[in-house]
């Protein structure tokens, strides 16, 4: 049978009130749409994104060739028969990108039911408040018996061919289930999972981090580097060329910035340091540019099991004006260390201490990696 999903990611995420739509949100290292995507792409044959209008080209971006991108409508049902349309398998699963960490397991025990006959598979989990009728007025009607209430998830899996016709009438719900008990078709549900919630607010990003990183270590480490500037030395920096600026006297190239990231990245991860790895009795470091040495420090760390979260490296001197290439040396580090997350800023230090006086330049750096 032939897999299709599609990812609701239309929405604008309104509650969580980040000013850009839910789904592009970062946790941890990427954002949640990709989340849900990485959990569906082992049991999809065929993933498609519904996007914000005036969004599908930064989607398209993030979620690269091989899904297929549709702009979204006014509601959720209206986006998923949006892409309703494009679907070519079977059986389609219909997911929320909001509920980014539902696990590849669970999709395929939907699928499972699907191939056990079932017309319309639903994940759910028995529900913890007491749940109550309300009129307008916010009067209780009834208080229904919370044995028979669940609450339920995605993603939910339909026979492609059943829930094109439930949506034909282009009614509305909050979910795709309910088309389909509406038209009079039958709906199994399976056990849902906890992880599977729906990231509406921003307290539940900490929720979600807190999946993702429950038995994962983590760990921060500092880094600092200083040389004095050498006459007739190019300068090399934050892993670019400078011309027209003194460099500094060093071992290697003498580019601060990289030599206190590759020291950050051994503190973190307790691999030494600069001198134990790359120092003068190592002379095949000699001269050695300060991309070089991060990628090496890069092939070691990951090497011995961590994963970049990000690195942060602060330049410390009156010259030269870093914040003109600020992007460009964002963008070598980053292609040094694997497309980690980077970020460089620089200050002056009022005239006081070696780089305040002009004597050389310094830097500092953090990292924070984790372990599975
Ligand atoms: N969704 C969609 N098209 C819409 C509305 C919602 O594809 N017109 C998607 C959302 O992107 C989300 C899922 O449906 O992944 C569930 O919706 P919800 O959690 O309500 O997300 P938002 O509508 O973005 O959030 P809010 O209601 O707070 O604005
Ligand atoms: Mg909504």
């Amino acid at each position: 049978m032939v897999i299709s999903a599609i990812i609701a990611a239309a929405g604008s995420g309104e509650r969580f009130g980040a000013g850009y739509p839910k789904a592009l949100i970062q946790l941890l290292d990427r954002t949640l749409l990709e989340h849900a995507i990485s959990s569906l792409a082992p049991v999809a044959d065929q993933i498609i994104v519904t996007a914000p209008a005036g969004f599908e080209k930064t989607v398209s971006d993030i979620v690269g060739d091989g899904v297929i991108v549709v702009t979204g409508g006014a509601t959720r049902s209206a986006s998923v028969r949006n892409a309703l349309a494009v679907v070519t398998g079977d059986f389609v699963l219909i997911h929320d990108a909001a509920r980014a960490l539902a696990s590849t397991e669970l999709a395929s025990r939907v699928i499972s039911e699907l191939e056990n006959g079932s017309t319309a598979v639903v994940p759910a989990l028995a529900v913890i408040d007491t749940i109550k009728i309300i009129n307008s007025a916010g009067e209780v009607i009834s208080t229904p018996d919370r044995a028979n209430l669940v609450a339920v998830q995605t993603p939910q899996g339909f026979i492609t061919s059943e829930l094109r016709t439930a949506h034909a009438s282009a009614l509305e719900a909050t979910d795709d289930a309910a088309l389909i008990e509406s038209n009079g078709g039958v709906v199994k549900t399976i056990p849902g999972e906890e992880r599977a919630f729906k990231i509406t607010t921003p307290s539940d990003l900490n929720t979600a981090l807190s999946y993702l990183t429950s038995g994962r270590e983590i760990r921060t480490g500092i880094g600092t580097d200083a040389h004095a500037f050498g006459v007739g030395r190019p300068l090399w920096l934050a892993g670019l060329f400078w011309p027209d600026q003194e460099g500094v006297d060093g071992h290697s190239d003498g580019d601060v910035a990289a030599h206190a990231i590759c020291d950050a990245l051994f503190a973190a991860t307790k691999l030494g340091d600069l001198g134990s790895n790359f120092g003068t009795d190592r002379p095949e470091y000699a001269g050695a540019s300060g991309t070089q040495l991060l990628q090496e420090a890069f092939s070691m760390i990951t090497k011995a099991g961590f994963t970049i979260s990000n690195v942060s490296v602060q330049i410390i001197g009156n010259r030269p004006k870093i914040g003109t290439r600020r992007a460009e040396a964002i963008d070598a580090i980053s292609l040094a260390l694997g497309g980690a997350e980077v970020s460089v800023s620089a200050t002056t230090t009022d005239g006081m201490g070696l780089t305040g006086e002009g004597k050389g330049i310094a830097a500092i750096a953090s990292a924070l990696v984790y372990k599975q």
